[in-house]
């Protein structure tokens, strides 16, 4: 599918070229959509952008990793959307050193003669698909794409029924993982919206794709870990979550890519770089129709295994997890240590359920 450049709208005061930016950006993806940034006007005309983690609250997010790809993916973002309004944003990162907190002043720098970039159209379109897609493989052209969309960064595929079949058992393995400990639970408890179909700060439950049999199940059994821990004991109660929302959808895609950094990725900014490389190439893939689901999980398990971090006391689940990262580095072999993301891909329709997001206002800091 291919996308018309429009003229950048040049004429616009700062104030709305602002709004414009601010509106586009907070559609940038994050952690189970935490939202990990608010903002403030500066008196310049351009805005700050205050981020944060969720390292102590969220299991996945180790080092705060997770939600600093996220800010990188929003840094893209508001790049890209300032195009649109014959802008440039100017970037520029304040606190170097604080990287649970960090903030950046972005400029909107009037570029007459700005071309609006060709991803913009995209911004809004694209969203986490979590259902099964068509096996078919993207061609030449499109795989060229992607790799292109990702500048510094290189793109790795796994597509033979082989590699799919491997990465579909370790994504499997990574899921018992995530339903067998209370650590997990505490999150998946606060982020899964059972009542609405797009939610605004979490992750609709829809968006799973349960069968509406897993779903009540699943309703029952959230509000309490000993609810989950009795089923899981007695009812083989990871087996149903285990197929439905790894197994199938892990065989039913093109394949698993991963994002290997050109260089170490041991500070902040070499993560906000992958989080906009991954943003680049997550936008390029609606613009082909092309689905994508992070499985974050198994970097986010590597690099605790890695930190000897052990991040739960569940019997066995630490072993297991140890044992499924090393079968993860094994199939990324030599780029396994400089992995930032990987995701399922594959040709698909939207789906209806999706996360939205908070209202621009709520994202405002006085
Ligand atoms: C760093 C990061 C890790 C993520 N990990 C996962 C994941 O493991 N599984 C998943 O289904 N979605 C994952 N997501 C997708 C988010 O849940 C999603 O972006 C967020 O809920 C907003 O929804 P949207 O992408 O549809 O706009 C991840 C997103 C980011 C930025």
């Amino acid at each position: 599918m291919t996308t018309a450049i429009t003229s950048p709208d040049c004429t616009a005061s700062a104030d709305a070229a602002r709004e414009r930016v601010l509106d586009l950006a907070r559609w940038a993806p994050s952690g189970d959509n935490t939202q990990v940034w608010r903002f403030q006007h500066d008196a310049d005309g351009g805005f700050t952008v205050l981020g944060h983690d969720t390292r102590d609250e969220v299991v996945y997010d180790h080092n705060g990793r997770a939600s600093q790809f996220a800010l990188g993916a929003l840094l893209e973002t508001i790049r890209i959307a300032a195009t649109t309004v014959g802008r440039q944003a100017v970037i520029e990162r304040l606190d170097v050193g604080d990287t649970r907190s960090p903030r950046w002043h972005v400029a909107l720098i009037a570029a007459p003669g700005i071309i609006p970039d060709h991803l913009a159209a995209q911004i809004e379109r694209r969203t986490t698909n979590r259902l099964p897609f068509s096996t078919r493989q993207p061609n030449a052209c499109e795989w060229l794409a992607l790799a292109h969309a990702l500048g510094g960064h290189r793109l790795r595929a796994f597509t033979s029924l082989a590699d799919r079949w491997r990465m579909a058992r370790l994504l499997t393995g990574f899921g018992w993982v995530r339903y067998s400990c209370p650590e997990c639970w505490e999150v998946h408890r606060k982020i899964l919206d059972f009542d609405h179909v797009r939610s605004a700060d979490r992750v609709p439950v829809r968006s799973l794709g349960a069968d509406p049999l897993t779903e009540a199940v699943m309703r029952w059994s959230m509000p309490a870990w000993a609810r989950l821990r009795f089923l899981n004991r007695w009812l083989g109660g990871t087996i149903a979550p285990c197929l439905r929302f790894d197994l199938l959808p892990a065989l039913r895609c093109a394949g698993v890519v991963a994002i290997v950094a050109p260089g170490p990725i041991d500070d902040l900014d070499s993560q906000i770089a992958a989080g906009a490389a991954v943003q680049r190439l997550w936008l390029t893939a609606t613009s082909l129709g092309l689905s994508l689901q992070p499985a974050y999980t198994p970097i986010s398990f590597a690099g605790m295994v890695r930190d000897q971090r052990r991040f739960t006391h569940a019997p066995g689940v630490w072993e297991r997890a140890t044992h499924l990262v090393a079968a993860w580095n094994g199939q990324l072999g030599f780029d396994a240590e400089r992995t930032v993301f990987a995701a399922r891909i594959g040709f698909a329709r939207a789906p209806y359920a999706r996360s939205v997001r908070r209202k621009i206002n709520e994202l405002m800091v006085m």
